[in-house]
């Protein structure tokens, strides 16, 4: 019975038309460039969206279509991914080695995707390379609810966004150089916040002259502060001397609001917070990040300034304390706990985010995915999944599957972990297409690791220390477990997700710390829409400037390199059909003919 009710709301919720139309448009024309900056202090390159680090925010509406022209002036190949949004019917829109061949330097590329019954907050990131990341490349992507649908709160009188993460005065070259050398990267020099260093909090820690983030508020109001960790590899606890974060979303779920006074925010991890400004002016306060489990946080700590337009003087007094447990996760293992969804809320549709009972979804394939530490295999530093560390063909994935090249790809990822000698291979997980997938990630490395999925947003169900067993599921939230796409998994613990394989495409599953995820752990996960079910058109065909690479490489024309740099973003309300139809359907080939 509740399948039944659950496949009406589905055939409800999914509806029939290609998109596109009607829907409005929003142009953003970009150009990534090297720019030099001093955020702690030495001079160095980062990488810089239409001159800004960070990037220009994307702020769109629930089932806009967007369109990025992106200009590469670096000096290697970009492409941005779109952290967190789900390509519904576009997969190649994806901008990762598995989806898009790079845009090469001196070329330029329009991203085109719709962002389909989603809310929430997100973040871009350069992703041809992991590292590109820690030279910055990232801005924030805030989808709006349409105004038919109310939020779960009252309309913030304003709206914020904050990059938190570790950072390294070394280039993300001489990152790349040193991993291939087979030496980890070490501590990083500091955590940014937007970009900057530290505020001057204390002489001895933090050198003069260095830039800080001042975040101004009026006395009164309420803002949404939307915090993303788009660092290296670092947990960060986030904070606000004085003031509370009452936690609303995170990665587009509506959450139960509850009341921190420190959040821990793991790499790739966004969440929105309401911070009322209900302190006294009589000084501005503190807003940190700290680093997570290390020996020294007092090191690796980014400190911005609140300030209320009232203010009667410099923030003062000791940094508000971090939680005080440096060698032991239980305290960051019973906050992950403790973010619920809020059943009632409405999300992108005006039907509650609850209908969706995933509790009482059959479970049709089961992967149990365990990472270790980095390790050596053919003289190489490499990190695994279950014994199998990723390398990237240089034909993605995608466009091998469309074009029927033999021998980019293997489908044939285990689902647990093997009891043999590591490899690095092209591995694939055969996903089935509205199969209802159980992935436990069990962490047996030192570290805390993040992993994504791209295209979904999965349903975090149970996270706990040791070996993950049959038993485990027993303690499994299967009513209210948050959906998001990126969940932290502690040393020596285990967490596990579900997520609904209705998206067809071929995703990429990674760890977002960058050493690790360009070390090889990551994977993809193919979702193939059955001919027989090709009604709705999913996936569409693909878009006519696709650029082709690898394999491929001979059905690529040259660019002829016109682009007009404006650096200027607008909004189009109104497109004609004819004009959609030309640019999205002008291609030859059909994925399943
Ligand atoms: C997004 O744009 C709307 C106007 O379209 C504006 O009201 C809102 O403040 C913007 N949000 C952010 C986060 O910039
Ligand atoms: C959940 O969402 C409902 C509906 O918008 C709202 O009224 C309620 O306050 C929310 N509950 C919590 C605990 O966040
Ligand atoms: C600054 O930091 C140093 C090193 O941790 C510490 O010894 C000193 O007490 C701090 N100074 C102030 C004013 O807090
Ligand atoms: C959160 O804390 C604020 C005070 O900062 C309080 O007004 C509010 O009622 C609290 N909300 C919840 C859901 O606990
Ligand atoms: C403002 O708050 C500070 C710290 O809580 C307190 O010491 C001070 O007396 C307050 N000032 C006023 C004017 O309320
Ligand atoms: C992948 O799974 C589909 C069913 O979802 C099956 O038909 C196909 O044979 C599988 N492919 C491989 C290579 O195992
Ligand atoms: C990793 O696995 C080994 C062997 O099962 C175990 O001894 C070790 O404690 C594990 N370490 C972590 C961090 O899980
Ligand atoms: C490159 O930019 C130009 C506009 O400057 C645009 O007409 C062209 O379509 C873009 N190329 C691609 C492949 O998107």
């Amino acid at each position: 019975m509740a399948l039944l009710l659950l496949s009406l709301l589905l055939l409800c919720a999914r509806s029939p038309e290609p998109a596109m139309a009607g829907d409005p448009f929003a142009y953003f024309d970009w150009e990534a460039s090297y720019q030099s900056a001093r955020p702690l202090g030495v001079a160095q390159k980062v990488i810089a969206i239409n001159g800004q680090f960070p990037g220009p925010p994307l702020n769109v509406t629930t089932n806009w279509n967007v369109v990025v022209n992106v200009r590469n002036a670096l000096d290697e190949p970009l492409l941005l991914t779109w952290h967190g949004i789900q390509h519904r019917k576009t997969p190649w829109q994806d901008g990762v080695a598995g989806t898009n061949c790079p845009i090469p330097a001196g070329w330029n590329w329009t991203y085109r995707f719709q962002v389909k019954d989603q809310v929430g907050s997100f973040f871009y990131s350069p992703s041809a390379a992991p590292l590109h990341r820690a030279a910055g490349g990232y801005g924030g992507i805030v989808v709006n609810n349409r105004d038919v649908i109310p939020i779960p709160f009252p309309f913030p009188d304003g709206d914020l966004t904050l990059f938190i993460g570790d950072w390294y005065v070394k280039s993300h070259k001489d990152l790349r150089r040193s991993l291939d050398a087979g030496a980890p990267l070490g501590p990083p020099d500091g955590v940014l916040i937007n970009g900057l260093g530290p505020y001057r909090y204390n002489d001895t820690l933090v050198p003069p002259a260095i830039s800080y983030e001042r975040i101004n508020v009026e006395p009164g109001r309420t803002y949404r502060l939307r915090v993303h960790n788009v660092g290296v590899s670092t947990s960060l606890n986030f904070r606000i001397q004085g003031h509370s974060l009452l936690l609303v979303e995170t990665e587009g779920s509506y959450t139960s609001q509850q009341n921190y006074s420190n959040m821990d925010i793991h790499v790739g991890q966004s969440y929105s917070f309401l911070v009322t400004m209900d302190q006294n002016a009589s000084t501005d306060y503190y807003v940190v990040a700290s680093a997570r489990f290390v020996a020294d946080p007092d090191k690796l700590t980014g400190v911005a300034i609140l300030h209320y337009s009232n203010s009667q003087g410099p923030a003062s007094g000791p940094l508000p304390a971090a939680p005080d447990d440096q060698y032991d996760t239980a305290f960051s293992i019973n906050q992950a706990r403790s973010i619920r969804w809020n059943v009632t809320a409405s999300g992108a549709r005006p039907n509650p985010q609850g209908s969706f009972h995933y509790g009482d979804i059959t479970v049709t394939d089961v992967y149990l995915l365990q990472s270790r530490p980095p390790e050596l295999i053919d003289g190489q530093l490499r990190s695994t999944i279950n014994g199998i560390s990723y390398i990237a063909p240089s034909t993605p994935l995608i466009l091998a599957q469309l074009f029927n090249v033999p021998g980019v790809f293997k489908l044939d990822f285990p689902n647990h972990p093997m009891n043999r000698l590591p490899k690095v291979d092209t591995s694939v997980i055969n996903g089935t297409y509205k199969g209802f997938m159980e992935i436990i990630f069990q962490n047996n490395a030192t570290t805390v690791q993040s992993y994504h999925l791209d295209g979904y947003a999965f349903f975090v169900v149970g996270m706990d220390y040791g070996l993950w067993t049959d038993n485990s599921r027993g303690t499994y939230n299967k009513w209210d477990g948050v959906a998001r796409s990126t969940i932290q998994v502690f040393p020596g613990a285990w967490t596990a997700v579900l997520v609904f394989l209705d998206n067809a495409g071929i995703w990429n599953l990674r760890v977002e710390n960058l050493d690790s995820w360009y070390m090889g752990q990551e994977l993809y996960i193919s979702v193939v829409n059955p001919e027989e079910d090709h009604s709705d058109k999913t996936p569409l065909p693909l878009p006519d400037n696709t650029i082709f690479c690898g394999a491929l490489s001979s059905l690529q024309k040259e660019q002829s390199h016109r682009f007009q740099y404006s650096g200027a973003s607008r909004v189009g309300k109104t497109v004609s059909a004819a004009m959609i139809s030309t640019t999205w359907l002008a291609a030859t080939w059909l994925l399943y003919r």
